[in-house]
């Protein structure tokens, strides 16, 4: 099982970024999943004239990996534009419980400052269906 650090991750994360299609609000974040194959997923955000439409990085990213077979999704990494480290959004939230009730969301302003949460954290008292 290939290994990925933290630094690693982050790293694949500003990449991810640079893919950001988001001319509406100039505000680029870039994100990725680490599935429990060992394989990464990269996730940008992509906005939409229509704006709802549009996707957020986390999503894209957690798509891509429930999408290509990925039953267990162990890291999200997050990075945005600016020097400020970003939370995911509400609706990000909700999806991340939906497939990582286990895992590890990593907010990132660069590879050595980040801060690390589990979706108890960012959602309490959440809504849920299944047990
Ligand atoms: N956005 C994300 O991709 N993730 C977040 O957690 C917050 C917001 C995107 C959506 C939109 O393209 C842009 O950032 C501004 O809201």
């Amino acid at each position: 099982k290939e290994k990925y650090t933290n630094k690693q991750l982050i790293k694949l994360a500003l990449k991810a970024k640079e893919n950001s299609y988001s001319p509406y609000s100039n505000f680029a974040v870039g994100a990725v999943v680490l599935g429990g194959s060992g394989k990464v997923y990269m996730g940008a955000n992509v906005e939409n004239a229509s704006f709802p439409a549009g996707c957020c990085a986390e999503r894209s990213a957690i798509y891509s990996a429930i999408s290509n077979g990925e039953k267990v999704l162990d890291k999200l990494v997050i990075v945005a534009s600016g020097n400020d480290i970003v939370y995911p959004c509400g609706i990000c939230r909700q999806v991340i419980l939906e497939h990582m009730k286990n895992g590890k969301i990593i907010c990132a302003k660069n590879e050595i400052e980040y801060e690390e949460f589990s979706i108890d954290d960012l959602l309490p008292k959440s809504f849920n269906l299944k047990k």
